[in-house]
């Protein structure tokens, strides 16, 4: 009879950690929270930092088609203009800001000016460097600082200046901060970035309690494998090796960035497409899904636009939120189920594959 009741117990328990299980994957946010909708409004503005490319880009265009205005900061002139160019294509009326700026020489007042005289609400820190990947000590250490620039000092400029702008002029804003599952856990051949990208979590995470009271948010993004001009081109297999186009030196630190490729042209037809089927998707309250299954050749990997929907829907909901199903469960086991040097090593080993380091 004890025995009976202790194994009913037991798969009551069970039974419970399923249904939170199912619970936690399944919550999808469908649209925005209550309070991200008090300041993404039609005729506010958006700052997208590295929104030329990418992930930045899907940030920029999904803010657009909200109706947001937009600042748009990277430092190729061509890929800026693309992208103001394919919103005007669709949204003629909305105002697109560009600008050249290298961020990891990115400082306080020079930010603060670039926002001067907009109703600025919502900025995304989108772009990183990830440094020359390989072992560390093979690595040249310029390079690691250029990484910590951008990743780190930039975002906290950044993040800085625009809280301390809406907090002046007490409106109620978001930030999203762009960080990697990676950052969750390390992982060797990128130990370096994988720890900017630490900070960038924690960072969201303290900020979200801090800002709560003051109308303010922020988000941690915590992005797996998606596809994107830069993540194509770490693949150390020709087939998958999509190149970006080419690359200004790296900032202050003077490491070299990625190596100039061949040159890749983007359909602007299929971004143009993908944007509004995530747009409509987002609009009619559906989880954007997969949106283009021509690039994605993983299971793990995501589109840009299902990142940016699903991070966008959680801002003023939460401090970090990992993207898509399958990565909040990688999480759960690799940070919560596995000792930390399994894990690590696991990540490690993935790592290495993808970059050919044997
Ligand atoms: N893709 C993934 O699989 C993945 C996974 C996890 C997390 N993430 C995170 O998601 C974010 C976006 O990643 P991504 O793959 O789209 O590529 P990315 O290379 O991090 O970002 C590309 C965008 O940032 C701009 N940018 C890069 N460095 C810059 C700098 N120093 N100053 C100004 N702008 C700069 C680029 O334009 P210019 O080159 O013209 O400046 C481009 O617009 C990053 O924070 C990354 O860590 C990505």
């Amino acid at each position: 009879m004890l025995g009976f009741s202790l194994s009913k117990r037991a798969w009551l328990r069970v039974l419970g950690l399923l249904v939170a299980a199912a619970a936690y994957l399944l919550q999808a946010h469908r649209s925005l929270s209550s309070r991200a909708v008090s300041y993404v409004k039609p005729g506010h503005w958006a700052v997208v930092l590295g929104g030329s490319e990418g992930l930045g880009e899907a940030w920029a265009y999904q803010l657009g088609h909200l109706d947001m205005n937009l600042i748009v900061v990277a430092r190729r002139e061509k890929p800026l203009e693309d992208v103001r160019k394919t919103i005007h294509e669709k949204k003629p009326d909305l105002k697109v800001e560009l600008y050249k700026r290298d961020l990891a020489r990115l400082n306080e007042s020079s930010f603060s000016e670039m926002l001067e005289g907009r109703d600025v609400r919502v900025m995304i820190y989108n772009a990183a460097y990830a440094g020359t990947a390989g072992r560390f000590l093979e690595a040249d250490a310029g390079d690691f600082l250029s990484s910590i620039d951008v990743n780190v000092k930039g975002v906290a400029a950044a993040t800085h200046a625009f809280g301390k702008q809406l907090k002046a002029r007490g409106v109620p804003g978001g930030v999203v901060l762009m960080s990697s599952m990676v950052g969750e856990i390390g992982s060797a051949f990128v130990a370096n970035y994988a720890a900017t990208k630490a900070y960038i979590t924690t960072l969201a995470e303290g900020l979200y309690d801090e800002w709560w009271s003051q109308g303010l948010d922020a988000l941690a993004c915590v992005a797996g494998a998606t596809i994107t001009p830069t993540y194509l081109s770490s693949f150390s297999v020709p087939w998958r090796r999509v190149a970006a186009l080419p690359r200004p030196t790296a900032g202050a630190g003077g490491g070299a960035q990625r190596a100039p490729a061949a040159e890749v042209k983007m359909d602007v037809d299929k971004k143009l497409r993908t944007w509004l089927l995530a747009s409509l998707r987002m609009e009619q309250g559906l989880r954007t899904g997969l949106l283009d299954t021509g690039a994605r050749v993983s299971w793990i990997e995501q589109e840009p636009f299902e990142v940016v929907s699903e991070c966008l829907a959680n801002l003023g909901r939460t401090s970090a939120v990992a993207t898509g199903a399958l990565n909040k469960v990688i999480l759960l086991i690799f940070t919560r189920l596995l000792p930390r040097t399994v894990a690590t090593q696991i990540f490690g080993h993935q790592t290495s594959k993808m970059l050919g380091i044997a």
